[in-house]
């Protein structure tokens, strides 16, 4: 397997819970080299357009909003299996299915205030992080 980005969201119930760092430090400990990343505010037309395709789904107007409550930290990660790796960095979307050692394990607070998202394949890992970042931003 190549190098790969992906990309990565540290959501609000993190970044209010001044986790920041300590999410950052399981992607570097898991061999993910963070090359790009920026605090922000989402709108909720940004939210909405970020998750459309969840737009059919019961809890679309309760993520959009959890989104927008509190700043986010958006970051391109890049490495070996990036993709699959941060996923399992992650662990599963419910912190009560997550694997002990994992993001959502240990930070998160339920499936909605989840910590963090993270790209689930090729094509996704590219169009979320064209929809965030310029390429004056990523350097190669
Ligand atoms: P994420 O990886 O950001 O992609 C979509 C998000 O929707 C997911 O993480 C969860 O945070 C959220 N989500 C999924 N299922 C539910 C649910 N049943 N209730 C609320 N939020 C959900």
């Amino acid at each position: 397997m190549a190098t790969q980005r992906t990309f990565s969201i540290i959501k609000p119930d993190a970044t209010k819970r001044n986790l920041t760092g300590a999410i950052a430090a399981k992607f570097e400990a898991a061999g993910l080299r963070i090359v790009a990343s920026k605090r922000i505010q989402l709108t909720l037309a940004q939210a909405q357009s970020f998750y459309g395709v969840h737009s059919e789904r019961p809890f679309f107007g309760e993520l959009c909003d959890f989104m927008i409550s509190e700043p986010i930290v958006v970051q391109v990660l890049e490495g070996e299996d990036a993709i699959a790796k941060n996923r399992e960095v992650m662990g599963a979307t419910n912190p009560a299915d997550a694997d002990a050692g994992t993001i959502r394990k240990e930070y998160a607070l339920s499936i909605g205030e989840n910590s963090v998202h993270g790209s689930d394949a090729p094509e996704t890992a590219a169009e979320e992080i064209a929809f965030f970042f310029s390429g004056l931003e990523l350097v190669g």
